[in-house]
C-alpha cells in the first residue's frame, strides 16, 4: 500500500467517534424511528416487486444487449429498470470468442511463468482468510486479456452508459465527466469445476466506517441524515468523487466508481455459487439509519469494522436479505455491473459444475481523483507491479510478457490520464 496520500486517517478512538456522530445525527433526524419506517416503507415496494419477479421464476435483474447501447436504442422500460434496480447484465458485451481465447490467454500467462510455483498464498484478508494453495482470486494485473477488454472500444461504450446513469452536476457544480473513463486495475477470478466455497456474505464495497464518519460521504448522504429522505438521490454523484477510504487494510478502492462490475469468461450457471445483490441502491439509506435506533450499543455500527467490507446480516438487516436476487445465466462475453452502493455478495457452492471466470473491470468516470490514481497506476504498469490500492505482491515484475506501454491504443492511453 503505497497510496497514502489522498487517505483519511482512521481515528484513534472508534467508538468514541461513532458514538459522537450518532449523537449528532439522532439531534438533526429528531424521530429516528419514523425515519426508519419512512425507509422501510419505500424498501417495501421495491422487496415486494422483486419477490414478484422471483415466484414468475425470473431473475430481479435488467438485462440489456450491447447492440442496443452502442446504437443507443435500449427502451425506456429498460432504462427505468436500470436505475430502479441498480444493476445490470450487459448480454453479448464481448463476442463468446473473444472472451473465450482471452480466457485461455489468461492461462497460457500465468503457466508461461510458472505462477502456480511462486504464488505464496492470499495477501489480503478483506474478505477473511480463503484457505487455498491455488488461488481463486489471481492477483494478475497485466495480462494481455485484461489489458484488451480494459481499452477495448466496446467497454468505453458501456461504461459510458452505465455513468450516463448518475447525475453529473448538481449542487451547482461538475462532479465528473461520464464520457471519460479511467482505467482501475483489478484482478480475475478463475474458479474451476469441483469447487467447495463457502461464498461471500452479503456487503458493500467503497468504503465501510466511512460512509458514516468521512465529512464527505455525510455529504453524499445528507438528505437522510437531515430527515429529508424524499430527497435522497442515490444517482447524486455530489461529493462522490471527494470520498477518501481510511488508509488501513490492505485492500481499498481510490477511485470512484459509478459501477463495479466484471465480464465472464466462462458460462456462468446461475445455481453455482454466484453473485447476487439485493438491487436496491437505497437500501444503503436504511443500513446508514439502522445503527441509530435504541437496540444498537452507542459505540456499534451492526457489526462495521475497519479494515473490513461493511457487513449486512439477518440479525440487523432482515428486512433487505428479502430482496437478494441472484444473476441469471452468464455466456462467455456477458458483463454484470452494479452500484457502488448496492448490497452483494456471492452464494456458497459444493462441487461447482463448470468453470466460474471472470475479470474484474468497473467504471470509474472521469474526474480528479480518479485520473490521480490512474496516473499512479501508470507506473505499476509500466514496471509490472500491482496498483497501489492492492496488497504488494508484485508476481509480474518479470514477467516478460506482460502488456506493454507500447500496446496501448488510445483509450488505453487516456485512461492512464495522459
Ligand atoms: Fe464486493
Amino acid at each position: 500500500m503505497n497510496n497514502t496520500s489522498t487517505a483519511q486517517h482512521l481515528p484513534t478512538d472508534v467508538g468514541a467517534e461513532i458514538a459522537a456522530v450518532k449523537k449528532d445525527w439522532r439531534q438533526r433526524i429528531h424521530d429516528v424511528p419514523a425515519l426508519l419506517d419512512q425507509i422501510v416503507e419505500h424498501l417495501e415496494s421495491d422487496i415486494d416487486a422483486i419477490e414478484r419477479e422471483h415466484q414468475q421464476g425470473k431473475s430481479a435483474w435488467p438485462e440489456v444487449d450491447f447492440k442496443d447501447i452502442e446504437q443507443g436504442s435500449v427502451d425506456e422500460a429498460t432504462l427505468a429498470k436500470i436505475k430502479r434496480r441498480g444493476c445490470v447484465v450487459v448480454r453479448n458485451h464481448f463476442p463468446v470468442a473473444q472472451a473465450q481465447a482471452w480466457d485461455q490467454s489468461l492461462i497460457d500467462y500465468v503457466d508461461s511463468n510458472n505462477f502456480d510455483q511462486q504464488y505464496r498464498g492470499p495477501g489480503d484478508n478483506f474478505f477473511g482468510s480463503l484457505s487455498a494453495s491455488k488461488p481463486e482470486i489471481y492477483p494478475i494485473y497485466w495480462s494481455g486479456a485484461q489489458m484488451e477488454a480494459r481499452q477495448s472500444e466496446r467497454m468505453a461504450t458501456v461504461q459510458c452508459f452505465l455513468n450516463s446513469f448518475w447525475k453529473a452536476e448538481s449542487e451547482g457544480k461538475t462532479w465528473f465527466d461520464p464520457n471519460v473513463n479511467y482505467i482501475y486495475p483489478d484482478r480475475v477470478r478463475r474458479r474451476p469445476p469441483g469447487t467447495n466455497s463457502n461464498g461471500l456474505g452479503p456487503h458493500t464495497d467503497a468504503g465501510s466506517l466511512e460512509r458514516w464518519l468521512v465529512p464527505a460521504y455525510q455529504q453524499v448522504f445528507r438528505h437522510i441524515i437531515n430527515d429529508n429522505f424524499a430527497q435522497y438521490d442515490p444517482w447524486d454523484g455530489a461529493y462522490r468523487s471527494e470520498v477518501n477510504e481510511y488508509a488501513c487494510g490492505t485492500t481499498r478502492c481510490s477511485v470512484f466508481r459509478t459501477f463495479q462490475g466484471w465480464t465472464a469468461l466462462s458460462d456462468i450457471k446461475r445455481d453455482q455459487g454466484v453473485l447476487f445483490s439485493i438491487p436496491i441502491p437505497a437500501a444503503m439509506a436504511y443500513v446508514l439509519i439502522r445503527p441509530l435506533m435504541e437496540d444498537v450499543p452507542d459505540t456499534s455500527l451492526c457489526g462495521v469494522a475497519p479494515r473490513q467490507a461493511l457487513p449486512v446480516d439477518a440479525k440487523w438487516h432482515d428486512i433487505l436479505l428479502r430482496g437478494k436476487s441472484t444473476i441469471p445465466d452468464m455466456a462467455p462475453g456477458d458483463s454484470v455491473w452494479w452500484h457502488c452502493d448496492l448490497i452483494h455478495g456471492v452464494a456458497p457452492v459444493k462441487d461447482q459444475q463448470g468453470w466460474g471466470n471472470v475479470m474484474y473491470i468497473p467504471a470509474a468516470p472521469g474526474c480528479e481523483k480518479n485520473k490521480r490514481y490512474a496516473q499512479q497506476c501508470a507506473k505499476s504498469f509500466a514496471t509490472g507491479l500491482s496498483p497501489d490500492d492492492f496488497p504488494e505482491e508484485h508476481y509480474e515484475k518479470e514477467w516478460g510478457n506482460r502488456f506493454r506501454w507500447e500496446d496501448l491504443n488510445a483509450i488505453g492511453r487516456q485512461s492512464f490520464g495522459e
